[in-house]
């Protein structure tokens, strides 16, 4: 596989503008897209907070800070990728628009250069069937926050070539990620097992089982986990995780996974978790 020193991002929203920062701080060269100059704002706006929040903490110098953005390009034009030897879309969780967004990289990029999408649930194996070349397409999902947390589960198809897969493996392990290989299924390996954990919070919290604080003390508490349920469903945002939530009941018809009602209504009243302002808890 190709050499990997030039990285596309397409989508710069929480998880876009996070997987950018983890590739300019691994070195790379990174071109961020977004459609309107006013999200590429928003995307630019959240690596300036998230490096300055790493100054402030005495975890990188205003140097080194200025060396990472230094290495990050914004742009509103998709052919602004055609140098990319790796794409990594994070655009919204809705097919047609991942097949618009490769389709028409198909025609930018290289043939050789790696196509990868950080969806959390739709399948890998239905985005690389709209493209040319589907065995250079595997998942790269990232976890919320994408500068943090370690894991990348590398997905993929029938089509992957072998080649691209160790390719995207050995990148996660230069960029200090810690990467799982695993097959197309829906929510693949983590998603799937923490939704179901997620669903099962909803439900005792829906029947008055329990407090939202003492649920989530139980789990932080009693199982070692940096959160409770509730306080990460507000961090990923109860409009993410009621679409993911879908998704995988969707595939699968799994009783663990059956929606939430209580979830579902929250969505539609605009309480969406800590962007918001306010989910199970409120946020200032
Ligand atoms: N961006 C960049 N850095 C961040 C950050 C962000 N959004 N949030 C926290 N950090 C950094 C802080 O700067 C800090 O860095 P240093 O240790 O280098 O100083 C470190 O993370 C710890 O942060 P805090 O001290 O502020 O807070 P904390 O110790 O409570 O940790 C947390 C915050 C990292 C979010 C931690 O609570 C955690 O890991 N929670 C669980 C998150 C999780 O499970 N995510 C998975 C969600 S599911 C998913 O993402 C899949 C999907 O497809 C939906």
């Amino acid at each position: 596989m190709r050499e990997i020193s030039t990285v596309g991002v397409i989508g710069l929203g929480t998880m876009g503008a996070g997987i950018v920062e983890v590739f300019a701080r691994g070195g790379l060269t990174v071109v961020g897209v977004e459609t309107t100059q006013e999200f590429a704002d928003r995307g630019r706006a959240i690596l300036q907070a998230s490096t300055d929040r790493a100054v402030a903490r005495g975890k990188l110098d205003e140097a080194g800070q200025a060396e990472i953005l230094g290495r990050i390009t914004i742009s509103t034009d998709l052919n602004d990728l055609a140098e990319a030897d790796l794409v990594v879309e994070a655009v919204p969780e809705v097919m047609s628009i991942k097949h618009d967004v490769f389709g028409t990289l198909d025609g930018i990029v290289a043939q050789d250069a790696v196509l990868a999408s950080n969806t959390s649930s739709l399948s890998i194996t239905e985005i690389a069937a709209g493209t040319a070349h589907p065995e250079r397409v595997v998942g790269m999902h990232f976890f919320n926050p994408a500068p943090v947390l370690k894991l990348v589960e590398v997905i993929t198809t029938v089509r992957s070539d072998q080649a691209v897969v160790d390719g995207v493996v050995e990148l996660s392990r230069r960029l200090g990620k810690k990467p799982v290989v695993v097959g197309d299924r829906a929510g693949f390996v983590a998603n799937y097992l923490l939704f179901g954990y997620f669903t099962s919070a909803l439900r005792m919290l829906e029947q008055g089982h329990v407090s939202r604080e003492d649920l989530d003390t139980a789990m932080r508490v009693g199982a070692g986990l940096p959160m409770g349920p509730l306080t990460l469903v507000d961090l990923v945002g109860l409009d993410v995780c009621h679409h993911i939530g879908e998704v995988i009941y969707g595939h699968t018809r799994s009783p663990m996974h059956a929606p939430s009602a209580m979830l579902g209504r929250m969505v539609t009243a605009g309480l969406l978790g800590r962007k918001s302002g306010r989910g199970f808890y409120t946020y200032a």
